[in-house]
């Protein structure tokens, strides 16, 4: 088969692009050329920019990919470009969405207050009714809304596409180093990492990268994935305070989890903003069902190799982001404050 990827040189991308190679599929990666990363050899580079497809036409028709799979759609304008070039050039779109369609997405954001959603989510569950949820952040994002993305992308009878909803991704290549504090306390051997109780019994569905890319390569070479949307996710959405003891556990760590009653942390060590009460588990049964996925890497293992490429990966300004000094306060107050609450034994005078 051939598959054109529209990214796929940084994070997700690389090991869906392996994957596929790897089953004997011929991959071309469509992107600027500002991103690289190692791939296999056969996997041929085509650079560009989305936002003039057009320019790219002839090699796009010369190419006749059977499926165009779109990892770098945030836009409704991405959607439709994507759309546009290859109705009629390719025979199937797959387009890479995420969780945050949902409208429990919105009230956990708490930019659509209201009842808290049931979860989990099947792909069938409300969606946001607020667009554009990052409008106004300052972070290069107002026009993201992988809601329109969704719908430009199943607007054509011509190109039929499938829908992936990815949730909090994590693994090699991560850009966003989602275990970055965690793990820094960890191998600093610091005796406790505090959570305040509310985000400690929030969960939230993650998915390690080989096992996201293991289901995209699915929902690309599946053809009973046409016209079908899937959440993807682990089976099981732990707890903050679960998923930090299961890294510590695997990162050897002699310290524990010390949870904080809720308001008691200082600034610092306070949860982000957000209502931790909306807990954002996804149900992935249906890929499981329809197309048999399954997760090719056990999560022990997962987090095995995340960690060590975690601390091969380490930026360098980690050390600002922590503050170990008010840390050790916080934690000396929590503990005698339990003191002074345990009843008194008899025994002591
Ligand atoms: N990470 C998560 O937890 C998470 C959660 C939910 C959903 N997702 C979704 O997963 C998808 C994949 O994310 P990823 O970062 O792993 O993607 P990726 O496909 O590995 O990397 C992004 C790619 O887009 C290319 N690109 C960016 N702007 C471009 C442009 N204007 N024209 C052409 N190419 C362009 C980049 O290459 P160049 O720089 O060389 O152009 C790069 O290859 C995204 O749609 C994201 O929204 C991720």
């Amino acid at each position: 088969m051939r598959v054109m990827i529209i990214g796929g040189t940084r994070f997700i991308g690389p090991p869906v692009a392996r994957q596929l190679t790897e089953a004997g599929h011929d991959v071309t990666v469509f992107h600027r050329g500002q991103t690289e990363s190692e791939l296999p050899r056969r996997v041929a580079h085509i650079h560009g920019d989305r936002l003039q497809f057009a320019e790219h036409h002839d090699e796009f028709k010369q190419l006749q990919p059977d499926v165009v799979l779109d990892m770098a759609a945030f836009t409704q304008q991405d959607a439709l470009a994507t759309v546009t070039a290859f109705r009629g050039v390719a025979r199937r779109l797959v387009v890479i969405s995420s969780q945050d369609v949902y409208r429990a997405y919105g009230r956990f954001h708490e930019s659509e207050p209201g009842v808290l959603e049931r979860v989990p989510l099947t792909e069938t569950a409300p969606l946001r009714e607020k667009l554009y949820p990052y409008l106004g952040e300052g972070r290069g994002l107002d026009s993201y809304d992988k809601i329109l993305v969704e719908r430009a992308a199943l607007g054509s009878t011509i190109l039929p596409a499938t829908i992936l909803r990815l949730p909090m991704v994590y693994g090699e290549g991560d850009y966003q180093h989602r275990l970055l504090l965690e793990l820094k306390r960890i191998d600093d051997r610091r005796p406790a990492i505090l959570i305040e109780q509310r985000m400690a019994a929030w969960r939230w569905t993650r998915a390690y990268v080989e096992n996201v890319a293991a289901a995209i390569a699915l929902a690309v070479t599946d053809e009973r994935a046409t016209n079908r949307i899937y959440n993807v996710g682990d089976t099981e959405a732990l707890t903050y305070a679960e998923w930090v003891r299961l890294v510590g556990h695997e990162a050897r760590w002699g310290g524990s989890v010390v949870v904080a009653p809720d308001n008691t942390l200082p600034p610092k060590l306070s949860p982000l903003k957000g209502n931790y009460n909306q807990h954002l588990v996804a149900d992935s049964t249906l890929i499981r069902v329809e197309l048999g996925y399954q997760e090719p890497v056990p999560r022990m293992e997962a987090l095995r190799r995340t960690i060590a490429w975690e601390r091969e990966h380490r930026p360098e300004n980690v050390d600002r982001l922590l503050d170990y000094a008010t840390e050790d306060v916080a934690l000396a107050e929590l503990r005698a404050r339990a003191a002074a609450d345990a009843p008194r034994s008899p025994l002591l005078p």
